[in-house]
């Protein structure tokens, strides 16, 4: 019999009876009326409008959706985040120009230098040291990067982290923009923040001039949907559009696009409906979990400390360092036992996505296993090694495209110091790239390599290929 191993692995998965903490945030189907969806694939027929040259009924929900998160104009993503992360880049830069950029961004930013020739000014985000989390981008950061490189087009933050950590937006806001500054937030994981106070303020809200957002990963949406916000003059809009139309699908999705129309409208009239249910189960969740012995659930505690303005309370990020066992282990012990699959696991920690689809029975069996396995553990504080998380500044020889075209080569790592990374080499935690292109690798690079990988090579830039 003919196999279909991939659909039949998927509707394996939801047989069995698995509570999702992880994305999308519809929780395999929680919400969103799945029946209609086939009947919503069309395309530019005769009413259907043009997402690249809106005028009708796309022009009219996107005007809608902008209303309703807060911006100026929105524009529909279907190709996720990632779409808009790389539109923004190139819309606002050229080639050549330098982008400040905070180091801790999703790859696609960095995928924008390359396809733009920009090269990055990066910024690192403050570190958790109790923890070897990364925290927030400081707004005195920012403007010491901006005194640097003053020429600099744009300033490009992520907020929140994956972890659900703010920056103060306002203020790095106020600083790009005395310095006459666009300031572009990827809120990938934000998108639900203007729903309910308990969440932190929104990007727009706080004065930046782009920001991306993903419904899919914190609202009831389906993978890839995801929107781009506009807000004042500062940004050329037109050629942010135009760029939209080179990097995404040339047939964007109407089931995408037409279900984002509906959640829009499903959130204008059962906000309070949908989310104040929401907010209490996770509130007793998060009160309850904080008795815990050895697993940290972290929480408002960072607020304003390690350049975190505020956290999000629907990102559940359980800290593990305190315990026998790490946070691979106790996601395999949740998945395996208790039939819960969390988004993101590490050696110190993991985390649980939640959103307005989650359930009260879902929430009471995270709540009910967390305290089973926490009374399990015995307390083991794991060396939290400075080393392993504090990167030394960067010295960029070449841009990212520069390397990514240069002749490469494979060389045993002792022989790296002073030749140019050509690739990315990325730790987790922290999350941050240790080497990107175009940097040049010191000793500092090869100890931490060699310490937190049993790896004897790395790629470079080949002699002569500068
Ligand atoms: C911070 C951040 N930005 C952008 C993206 C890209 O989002 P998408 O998957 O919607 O393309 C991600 C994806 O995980 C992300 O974590």
């Amino acid at each position: 019999m003919a196999e279909a191993p991939l659909y039949e692995r998927l509707m394996q998965y939801n047989k069995e009876d698995i509570y999702p903490f992880h994305m999308p945030g519809h929780k395999l189907g929680k919400i969103l009326p799945s029946s209609c969806l086939l009947n919503l694939d069309v395309t530019e027929v005769k009413g259907m409008d043009n997402l690249y040259e809106p005028e009708e009924v796309i022009a009219k929900a996107q005007k809608l959706l902008a209303k309703t998160f807060g911006a100026e104009e929105t524009i529909f993503l279907v190709n996720g985040s990632t779409a808009g992360v790389i539109a923004s880049i190139l819309g606002v830069c050229d080639p050549k120009d330098q982008l400040i950029l905070a180091r801790n961004s999703h790859h696609s930013a960095h995928h924008g230098m390359i396809l733009g020739d920009i090269t990055p000014c990066y910024i690192n985000p403050k570190i958790i040291e109790p923890y070897g989390l990364l925290g927030g981008i400081s707004s005195e950061d920012v403007e010491e990067t901006i005194k640097r490189h003053p020429k600099a087009k744009a300033v490009f933050i992520t907020s929140p982290t994956y972890e659900g950590f703010t920056s103060n937006i306002k203020e790095i806001a106020r600083i790009a923009h005395q310095y006459n500054k666009i300031l572009i937030v990827d809120e990938a994981h934000g998108a639900h923040f203007n729903f309910h106070s308990s969440f932190p303020k929104t990007a727009l809200s706080q004065g930046a001039d782009i920001v991306i957002q993903s419904l899919h990963k914190t609202l009831p949406a389906l993978t890839q949907c995801a929107l781009i916000h506009f807000h004042g003059t500062r940004a050329n809009r037109d050629r942010v559009k135009q760029t939209l139309r080179m990097i995404q699908t040339s047939s964007p999705s109407y089931i995408f696009m037409g279900m984002m129309d509906l959640l829009r409208k499903t959130l204008d009239e059962q906000k309070e409906k949908l989310f104040e249910p929401y907010i209490a189960n996770l509130m007793h969740l998060r009160n309850t979990l904080k008795e815990m012995n050895h697993i940290l659930l972290l929480g408002e505690e960072l607020n304003k400390q390690y350049a975190i303005e505020e956290i999000d309370i629907s990102r559940l990020v359980f800290y593990t360092g305190y315990t026998n066992l790490s946070g691979v282990e106790i996601d395999r012990l949740l998945r395996n036992k208790y039939k819960i699959q969390m988004e993101l696991s590490s050696e110190i920690h993991f985390i649980g996505i939640s959103s307005i689809a989650d359930t009260k029975e879902g929430f009471e069996r995270l709540l009910n296993s967390m305290k089973e396995i926490d009374q399990g553990l015995i307390f083991n504080q794991k060396n939290a090694d400075i080393d392993n998380i504090l990167y030394p500044p960067s010295e960029i020889i070449i841009s990212p495209r520069e390397a990514f075209y240069a002749p490469k080569e494979v060389i045993p790592l002792e022989d790296a110091e002073g030749k140019v990374s050509s690739n990315f080499v990325v730790f987790y935690p922290p999350g941050i790239p240790l080497l990107s292109p175009g940097e040049k690798i010191t000793k500092f690079h090869i100890e931490h390599i060699k310490r937190r990988k049993n790896e004897k090579t790395i790629e470079v830039i080949r002699r002569g290929g500068l």
